[in-house]
């Protein structure tokens, strides 16, 4: 099979250039003005622009908690990716404590087989008290060159510093990046208990018991610790500007530390959760939502280059069977929301439209720096001959309201419901197959490919 996409804009990390692509197999076999190839399929892309397939490197797909489990798994959760045009994603095998890493691998692998883009992952790291920490060394062999701990969640993945301090040593001696969920339960913990104590219970009390100040604590606390063990590190869904402040300081000391943050820290507050009939619910994901003016801190973050990557953290519940677990106890209330579909459409309309990022930066937020920090570029995250044939056209001027009416998400609910957005996937391409076109899915379950990823190069984020 061979698309020739002609007349389009391209937008890569390389710059904005009229020209057309030519992918042959699954591989982009020429770039240049005017081609003539002969074909299978030839596609116009004129008033388009055309990119590389976003990367969305924090997802949660079939994860169990306790005894539900997040509610798409990886044929539905990667096809509603290919629609609001990510064409892959990186996941998290979740070891459970006691369980070895490569148990967690081949459950993670076993459920990945329905996937329908390509998937990496990222392998929590709960408990180091059998031979995990060998097991990185055969992980990161594996192309499983990045790591997930967190600070946070005790009952399940919480582990103490030293612990961490001895996953980073290990994951930075074999060229690995460490990523983490960073709050201080410490402080959390207490304040929970209180909230409960006084009937406090609804689930706006979710956010009022995991202040901004402890995130802030636990960042600057995993940086200092990945400083002395020399691992670069990674600080996922940064939600608030004084978390943000601790990774740009120490950023201007030492570079090698990385952050993202996620639509809904962008564009919700914590007044969401305050949402009359229970609704509130539907926002309830770790760490909380936040105010306003964290809104502006985060938009500087990505502007600045502080953050470089805005991925969903996809981790939805279903409302009405799984979120009202908690009806009577905020902490019963499993953790997460999903967005694995709106990620682009939400950053390109409130970002680009709206003249806050670039277009080219948009890319590099939702593609190029995904594919960087992940050891995926260049074969992903822009578009090169040589490279994957993951390439989205998209339409600047299309207009989209989200809705959980009409996403392909599996969950009953958007927490982005009626918004409304100008710009839209159109042509989804996957490997050099067609797997979505205006609206309608051509892809395959099971096509996805597991992503054999390299280790972490600094000298590709320079
Ligand atoms: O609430 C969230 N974010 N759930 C998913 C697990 C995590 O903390 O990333
Ligand atoms: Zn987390
Ligand atoms: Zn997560």
């Amino acid at each position: 099979m061979s698309i020739l996409i002609k007349n389009g804009t391209i937008v890569t990390d390389e710059g904005i250039i009229d020209a057309d692509i030519f992918a042959e197999g699954e591989l982009i076999s020429a770039i240049g003005k005017d081609l003539s190839c002969d074909a299978d399929r030839i596609v116009d892309a004129t008033k388009r622009l055309v990119m590389p397939g976003g990367i969305d490197v924090h997802t949660h797909l079939e994860l169990p908690v306790g005894d539900i489990v997040s509610s798409d798994d990886f044929e539905t959760g990667t096809r509603a990716a290919a629609f609001g045009g990510t064409t892959s994603i990186i996941d998290f095998p979740t070891q459970l404590r006691g369980q070895s890493l490569m148990e967690a691998y081949d459950v993670w692998r076993a459920k990945a087989q329905k996937a329908t883009i390509d998937y990496g992952f990222h392998m929590i790291i709960a408990d180091v008290s059998g031979n995990q920490l060998d097991e990185i060394d055969e992980l990161v062999a594996e192309g499983i060159t990045s790591f997930k701990v967190f600070t946070a969640y005790p009952d399940r993945l919480m582990i103490d510093d030293e612990a961490l301090q001895k996953i980073m040593v290990r994951v930075g001696r074999q060229g690995g990046i460490v990523a983490v969920h960073a709050e201080n339960e410490a402080s959390i913990a207490p304040l929970v208990k209180k909230a409960l104590a006084e009937g406090r219970k609804s689930p706006l009390n979710h956010a009022l018991t995991r202040p901004a100040s402890s995130e802030a604590e636990a960042v600057a606390r995993v940086i200092a610790l990945a400083r002395i063990a020399d691992a670069p590190i990674y600080i996922v869904h940064v939600t608030c500007a004084e978390a943000l402040a601790e990774i740009a300081r120490a950023r201007r000391e030492w570079p090698k530390i990385f952050g993202e943050t996620c639509p809904h820290y962008l564009f919700l507050t914590k007044d969401d959760l305050d949402r009359p009939s229970f609704e509130g619910a539907k926002y309830v994901l770790t760490p909380p939502l936040r105010e306003t003016r964290d809104h502006d801190a985060l938009w500087n973050g990505l502007c600045a280059g502080d953050l470089q990557v805005v991925s969903t953290d996809h981790c939805p519940f279903m409302f009405e069977t799984q979120k009202k677990r908690g009806i009577d106890d905020f902490t019963k209330i499993p953790n997460g929301g999903p967005g694995i579909e709106n990620r682009l459409q939400l950053l390109y309309h409130f970002g680009v439209n709206k003249k806050r990022i670039s277009v080219r930066e948009w890319v590099d937020l939702v593609a190029t720096n995904p594919a960087k920090i992940f050891g995926l570029y260049p074969r992903k995250g822009t578009l090169k001959v040589g490279g994957d044939a993951d390439i989205v056209m998209w339409n600047p001027d299309q207009m989209y309201t989200i809705s959980a009416k009409s996403h392909h998400m599996r969950v009953d609910y958007s927490m982005f419901e009626g918004f409304e957005v100008r710009g839209n996937a159109e042509t989804v391409i996957s490997r050099g197959e067609i797997i979505v076109e205006k609206n309608q899915w051509f892809g395959r379950t099971g096509r996805g490919r597991f992503l054999k990823r390299a280790r972490f190069d600094a000298s590709v984020m320079m």
